[in-house]
């Protein structure tokens, strides 16, 4: 494996049969982002923490169980989706590289994969995720999977370093799957949907994978699940702040909290304080109080309608042109174009 940093970008596309390993964000921009991160969110009123920091090694190991709970219907319903339009969607893009943001283990991304490797365009695979080590597994699993294939992994947050994505190896198909979208707010949403259309070319397509408004009591439960695994992955983020920050806090004091909130439509993710706490930050020479009952936000999910997500595409510059549900219409799949300013004239 080789690997290059930011300073020394290695715009080369990878050979087949080689993965590239490229870093936006080593371990240390990390930590120094969380601790700014931490310092901020921490002493702001709600509290609050980004929810990148679940993922670490740890919390991306949960996140895959949660992928696999009975109430986390999202994961089984956008594999089905795939299984249905993965070879359509290899057919309008003829994709020559696969771009994935937030990639995780890319395991549904086979199916988009397997597809375009039929239709004998496929040369190159680009796993995008701020976990380098979930990210370093599932880039040797893709070169192993795809001899023929190059592996360019590239660790990095979304929200920073998307419009530095390698544009080399022909026409481009990026995409995000898991409604991971939802996990961004309105206004980082539409900065990260402006970032993703100013990366793409004339001929590539984006295609993004957004969890639809249902059931609140369906939406609740996949953010709560009986085995209490959705609960340890949030508490994740308090043994973030204990082994990066020193931070004196314990899983026990806290409660996880997912509920719905209508005037936005999403899941909101806390962590409720049992009791009166006051909590020693050394790396951060921050001493914090909780009252009893208090929350930490750490996530929200936010869920779709059709109308309103190809607005916020629109307004970005990208056209929606194709549109899919999975037969249950729980979630789905939207194939975009950037609208540039050749096309707009056509
Ligand atoms: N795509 C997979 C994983 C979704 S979970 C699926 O559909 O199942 C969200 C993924 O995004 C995780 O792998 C996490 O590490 C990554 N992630 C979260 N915040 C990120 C950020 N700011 N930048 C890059 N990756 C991020
Ligand atoms: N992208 C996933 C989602 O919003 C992430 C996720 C699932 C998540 N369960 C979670 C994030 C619990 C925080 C807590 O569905």
């Amino acid at each position: 494996m080789t690997s290059s940093a930011t300073e020394d970008v290695d715009e080369r596309a990878p050979r087949p049969g080689e993965v590239v390993l490229e870093s936006h964000l080593t371990a240390e921009d990390l930590a120094a982002a969380l601790r700014d991160d931490a310092r901020a969110g921490l002493q702001s009123t709600p509290k609050r923490l980004p929810s990148k920091y679940l993922y670490d090694e740890r919390g991306s190991r949960l996140f895959d169980e949660i992928t696999r709970l009975p109430e986390y219907y999202p994961t089984r319903r956008e594999r089905a989706l795939l299984e249905l339009v993965a070879d359509e969607v290899a057919e309008v893009t003829g994709a020559h590289a696969l771009v994935e943001l937030g990639s995780g283990t890319s395991e549904k991304t086979l199916l988009l994969l397997d597809a375009l490797a039929r239709a004998g365009t496929l040369r190159s695979v680009v796993p995008f995720d701020v976990d380098a080590v979930t990210l370093a597994a599932a880039g040797r699993q893709l070169a192993a999977r795809y001899p023929g294939v190059g592996v360019h992994a590239v660790v990095g947050d979304f929200e920073r370093h998307v419009r530095a994505l390698p544009r080399t190896g022909g026409r481009r198909l990026v995409v995000f799957l898991g409604s991971t979208i939802g996990n961004l707010e309105e206004g980082p949403r539409a900065r990260f949907l402006a970032d993703v259309a100013a990366n793409l070319g004339p001929d590539d397509a984006f295609l993004l994978g957004t969890d639809l408004v249902k059931d609140v009591g369906r939406l609740v439960a996949a953010y709560d699940d009986e085995a209490g695994v959705t609960a340890d992955f949030n508490r994740n983020v308090l043994r973030v702040l204990r082994r990066e920050l020193g931070a004196e806090l314990d899983e026990e004091d806290f409660d996880h909290v997912a509920r719905w909130v209508p005037a936005h439509e999403r899941v909101e993710m806390h962590l409720r304080a049992r009791r009166d706490l006051r909590v020693a930050v050394p790396a951060l020479d921050l001493v914090v109080d909780f009252a009893e009952g208090e929350e930490l936000w750490t996530e929200v999910s936010g869920k779709f309608r059709r109308e309103s997500l190809t607005a916020e595409l629109e307004a970005a510059g990208l056209a929606v042109r194709r549109w899919w549900t999975d037969p249950d219409g729980d979630v789905a799949l939207s194939l975009s174009t950037p609208v540039g300013p050749a096309r707009a004239a056509g």
